[in-house]
């Protein structure tokens, strides 16, 4: 078994990292952007593959990495997380349905609630309380789940025809075209200095600092990793202004306390 997961703000690392260790501590995680995921994902026949949802759907590099790698899924069982900030509907089904097309076998899905990760859009924001017990509710959840699992009952979150009618009228049908490209619409500001911490982190490899400031491409996949990262707040991608940035590691390091 491996873990593999794209994850902006930390929250999908975190419950890929938390399930797997509950089913096995031998088993190890990788980004889906790191080297060594394809050969991992090659050596082992079950994958825990976890994204988070992006406008009831999984975000486009997760989608690309699925359908470019086809081949490396023929055969495997894969089980799915995905996590949310309120609501997906189909987030596991999204997955599912494009493992099945590369000949992969649908263990299961299961759905985890967590912190929204949208640092500039208000809608959403949660006291640092209520994100402490979101986070404490899904691991709870995946205690449960992984209890299960070992008797052999794996959860369906998000697989079937219903939930992807909800993820469809829910959400998707409406903001589909938020998802469908990869975005040029990242706006670094005035504020940037230039730190490169932007262009180091970002998992498309889609900003470069040129002339003391940052500047992004237009291969942005929406992850927030450096709206939610950069020192001077500098970085917005659908809001105007930064307004609270999250990150999951804040609440295991005790910042957050
Ligand atoms: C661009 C974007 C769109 C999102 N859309 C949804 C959504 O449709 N439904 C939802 O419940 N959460 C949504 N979220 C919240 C994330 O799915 C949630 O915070 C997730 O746990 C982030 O995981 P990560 O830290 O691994 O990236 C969205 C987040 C982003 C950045």
């Amino acid at each position: 078994m491996v873990g593999v997961y794209f994850s902006g703000s930390g929250n999908t690392k975190h419950c890929v990292e938390f399930f797997v260790n509950l089913l096995d501590e031998s088993v190890k995680t990788f980004p889906i952007e790191s080297e060594f995921s394809v050969s991992e994902i090659i050596k082992n026949d079950v994958i825990v593959f976890g994204y988070p949802i992006h406008y009831s759907n999984a975000p486009k590099y997760v989608r690309d990495f699925i359908l470019s790698n086809k081949s490396i899924f023929t055969n495997k069982k894969i089980f799915i997380i995905a996590t949310m900030g309120l609501f997906s509907g189909d987030g596991a089904g999204c997955g599912a349905r494009l493992f099945e097309k590369c000949g992969a076998e649908i263990l299961g899905g299961l759905h985890l609630k967590m912190p929204d990760s949208i640092g500039d859009v208000k809608a959403l924001k949660k006291s640092p309380e209520e994100n402490k017990r979101i986070i404490a509710d899904a691991d709870l959840k995946m205690m449960n789940t992984a209890a299960k699992i070992k008797n052999g009952e794996y959860p369906t979150d998000g697989l079937s025809k219903a939930c992807r009618l909800a993820g469809l009228f829910g959400q998707r049908l409406w903001f589909y075209g938020k998802t469908l490209n990869y975005t040029d619409k990242l706006k670094i500001g005035d504020e940037c200095v230039g730190c490169g911490k932007c262009e180091r982190i970002c998992p498309m490899n889609n900003i470069e600092v040129k002339n003391g400031k940052a500047a992004a491409f237009n291969k942005c996949t929406m992850c927030y990793k450096c709206v939610n990262n950069c020192p001077k707040k500098a970085i917005t991608l659908i809001g105007k202004n930064v307004l609270v940035q999250y990150k999951f590691e804040d609440y295991i390091s005790g910042v957050k306390d």
